[in-house]
């Protein structure tokens, strides 16, 4: 589904290099971790997927499905079906949830040459996703991410996810200001979206996550490059020792 192969990449602001030869794969139906000290590039790798033009790839390939998607801007990578959740959601004043969700849904169908969805069809779609996430029909009055607490910015990025049917999943830190409860209900919206033509990566720090979102393979990303793949015990042995380990011997 998602090949990375030799990736480069610099702010193109000031030409620093950030992500300095990355090679990853992510299969179909596959749920990758990545993992990685702050400031190793982990965000940067998800906007650089994006497509944000505050990076520049200056080496490198990335494919999905055997496609090179790095001509494409973010609003055609996101009708081929990459859906990020950014570690940080941005606020959209003036656009209410719902008035968002509609939008989006319809230019997805669009771009895969579906009808779009009659009012009475998109409400029940949305009612249905949200109860899901026991997000409370109010906040989708409201203008998008705008005054939500960070919880329910997290809940909100995987009410789109859930929506879109996106074929590539990004979560960067989904479980960061998330209370208990609230990191199962999200993890369970991940889970449920799991299926054979969907592949998904989720950015954290913390093993917990993966108790509740069980990884195919966990990778470590150090200085933009991925030093270290592994199996679900290769987050346990992270929490266990830390990095130092993993980084020495890479050095
Ligand atoms: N636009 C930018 N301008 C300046 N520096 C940047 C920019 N974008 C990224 N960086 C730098 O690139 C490095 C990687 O940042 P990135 O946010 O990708 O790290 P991360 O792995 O997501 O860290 P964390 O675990 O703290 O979220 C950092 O040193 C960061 O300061
Ligand atoms: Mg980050």
């Amino acid at each position: 589904m998602l090949e990375i192969r030799n990736l480069h990449a610099r702010i193109a602001e000031d030409g620093t290099e950030i992500i300095r030869g990355l090679n990853l794969t992510v299969r179909a139906g596959e749920v990758a971790a990545i993992m990685g000290p702050n400031g190793s590039g982990k965000s940067t790798l998800s906007y650089i997927l994006s497509g944000r033009d505050d990076y520049e790839v200056t080496e490198g390939e990335i494919l999905l499905n055997g496609e090179s998607i790095l001509e494409l801007n973010p609003a055609e990578r996101a009708s081929k079906g990459i859906f990020l959740a950014f570690q940080y959601p941005v606020e959209i004043p003036g656009v209410a949830t719902m008035q968002f969700l509609k939008v989006a849904m319809n230019e997805q169908r669009k771009a895969r040459g579906e009808e779009e969805l009659t009012t009475p069809d998109f409400i029940r779609r949305v009612k249905e996703a949200a109860a899901k996430l026991q997000i409370d029909q109010a906040m989708l009055r409201r203008p998008l991410n705008v005054g939500f607490s960070g919880g329910e910015k997290k809940r909100a990025e995987i009410l789109q996810m859930a929506l879109l049917e996106p074929s590539l999943c990004v979560l960067d830190e989904t479980d960061s200001g998330l209370d208990i409860d609230a990191l199962k209900i999200v993890a369970d919206g991940v889970n449920a979206l799991k299926s054979p033509d969907r592949a998904t990566i989720v950015i954290t720090h913390y093993q917990r996550l993966l108790d509740y979102i069980i990884p195919d393979t966990v990778h470590v990303l150090y200085k933009g490059q991925i030093i270290r793949s592994g199996d679900k015990a290769l987050a346990h042995e992270l929490e266990a020792n830390g990095y130092a380990d993993i980084i020495g011997q890479a050095a």
